[in-house]
């Protein structure tokens, strides 16, 4: 078996480190190896965006341009990948046109925030994405400025980030191309001894291997958990065998009635498909973290770390998701509501990794909703979130699954509410408010820091009537931030 260092590029040279901690973030390395400094630390959690760099990656034979929290990543989650930093961007005296349209509004003042945000609009700038306000903020919801204000900000990002963008990296998109694939070879990265390591393997088999060899070796998606394992809670992890370079785990496909989605794909990469099964996915979606967050963290890992408050699970379980599982040779599935077992404990044996979520298309007479309770609109974790679905025949309810998550210590159904819904007519309230009143029959929810088990109770409860109101037909506008878009008929 070929095994090579940890191999990136940067600034047009070949990087090449044989030796280095795994609990190592990119952030260390470019402060304090690299003295590249225009790169901040602010949060160090993944939440005000100071730290963010891009990584150029090759994705499905194009060029990507993706922003990542630099604090909470690992140095080794950049293999295979051209690191670019603020440092990178001016050629000599002339700023990059992003820079320029910052100066030109004005959009910095102390500064702290602004090489993280030239570095999101950077991105932005190489998504070919049309854009809006709308669009502007959504990309800038991991950056925070404290003295500015956004709307020059914005401003800028509107003036330089609309069409096609003409820089260095796009006059020499092909060559970096050609680059990017003669490093996305074959081979399996380990640096390390048996005792301290971080491996990075390209075939499924070789994963397999590692984990049997290495039971207690860290899994690492994207580490936008694990990273804060390392910065808030200093952890010293010794062993990470990174997934990021199985092909196998990336795979999304799209059967007739159901989506498969690998668990290496990243949120970023799952919307799409998630947003074609129903507009509140999608929804749901680009409330994710943000931007930084959604390129880097996994759908794997937000299942695999069993969070009573992430916000896939509830939604897939009430869709009827089924869990797949690996371990050397053989392959176990579950549906996805009895993987977790207790508060953190999941159903996951000694060598298992996740491989793959099956999730199950919407039919004809089949209705979804979706709703994540949390302070703030973006880049913010769920207080609550109440998904439904449910099937209608005749105007009454032939089939239900409701699922919650900041209920109880794990994601869950609602299965005394769903048994008071099947056969009841869902146009009259009465059905509703019975739908509410049995709530408490399914959870006693906690109190803590991100909202009280009374205030939980309430919003799942009224959150539960609107989802039912809505599916009955009364209008949404009132109710709603922004109006729910119509389900598109076919999937993609
Ligand atoms: C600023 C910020 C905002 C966030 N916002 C949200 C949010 O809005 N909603 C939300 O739900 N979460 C949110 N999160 C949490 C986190 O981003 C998600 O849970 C994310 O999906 C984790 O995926 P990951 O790939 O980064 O996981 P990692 O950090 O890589 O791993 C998480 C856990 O899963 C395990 N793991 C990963 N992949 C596998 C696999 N294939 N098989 C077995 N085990 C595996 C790891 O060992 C670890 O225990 C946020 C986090 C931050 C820092
Ligand atoms: S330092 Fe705040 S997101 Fe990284
Ligand atoms: S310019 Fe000071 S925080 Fe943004």
């Amino acid at each position: 078996m070929t095994m090579r260092p940890l191999r990136f590029l940067r600034r047009g040279r070949l990087v090449e480190i044989d030796s280095f901690h795994p609990r190592t973030t990119l952030l260390e390395w470019l402060r304090l190896e690299e003295r590249s400094t225009g790169t901040k630390e602010g949060c160090a959690e993944g939440d005000c965006g100071a730290c963010t760099v891009v990584l150029a990656r090759l994705r499905r034979g194009q060029v990507v341009y993706h922003p990542v929290n630099a604090c909470i990543m690992l140095l080794g989650q950049v293999d295979g990948a051209e690191v670019i930093t603020i440092e990178d961007l001016a050629e000599g005296d002339s700023l990059h046109p992003v820079q320029s349209a910052m100066v030109e509004n004005h959009a910095s003042q102390c500064g702290f925030c602004t090489p993280g945000i030239v570095m999101s609009l950077f991105a932005l700038s190489h998504s070919g994405k049309m854009l809006d306000r709308g669009s502007v903020t959504q990309s800038l919801a991991g950056n925070l400025c404290r003295c500015t204000g956004y709307r020059p900000i914005v401003e800028a990002a509107l003036g330089a980030c609309q069409g096609p963008v003409h820089d260095r990296f796009s006059a020499t998109m092909q060559a970096s191309a050609q680059v990017l694939a003669a490093l996305d070879d074959d081979t399996n990265m380990f640096s390390g001894s048996e005792e301290v390591f971080f491996a990075a393997p390209r075939s499924e088999a070789f994963l397999a291997a590692l984990i049997e060899r290495y039971p207690e070796a860290t899994l690492l998606g994207g580490g936008t958990d694990v990273g804060l394992w390392v910065t808030k809670d200093l952890r010293d992890l010794k062993q990470i065998i990174w997934l990021g370079r199985v092909n196998s785990l990336q795979e999304i496909e799209v059967h007739q009635d159901r989506l498969l989605l690998g668990a290496g794909v990243t949120l970023e990469e799952a919307m799409p498909s998630l947003g074609a099964i129903d507009p509140d996915l999608q929804t749901l979606m680009q409330r994710f973290g943000s931007t930084q967050i959604r390129t880097s963290g996994t759908v794997g890992g937000n299942i695999a770390n069993g969070s009573p408050i992430g916000d896939l699970a509830p939604a897939l379980i009430a869709l009827g998701a089924v869990i797949e599982l690996g371990r050397s040779g053989e392959t176990r599935s579950i549906p996805l509501q009895d993987f977790f077992l207790a508060y953190r404990h999941q159903d996951r044996r000694t060598g298992e990794y996740l491989r793959a979520l099956h999730i199950p298309l919407l039919s004809e007479g089949t209705h979804f909703r979706a709703f994540k309770i949390s302070k703030r609109y973006e880049e913010d974790i769920s207080s609550v979130l109440v998904a439904i679905r449910l099937t209608l025949l005749d105007g009454h309810i032939v089939d239900v699954r409701i699922a919650c998550g900041g209920m109880a210590g794990t994601p869950r159904r609602a299965t005394h509410v769903e048994q008071a819904l099947l056969g009841q007519p869902i146009a009259s309230s009465v059905t509703w408010k019975t739908a509410g009143d049995t709530l408490p029959n399914d959870f006693a929810p906690m109190d803590d820091h991100r909202a009280s088990a009374k205030y939980r109770m309430q919003v799942a409860r009224a959150t539960l009537i609107k989802a039912l109101a809505e599916i009955a037909g009364l209008p949404t506008e009132n109710t709603r931030i922004y109006p729910r878009r119509e389900r598109v008929a076919a999937h993609g």
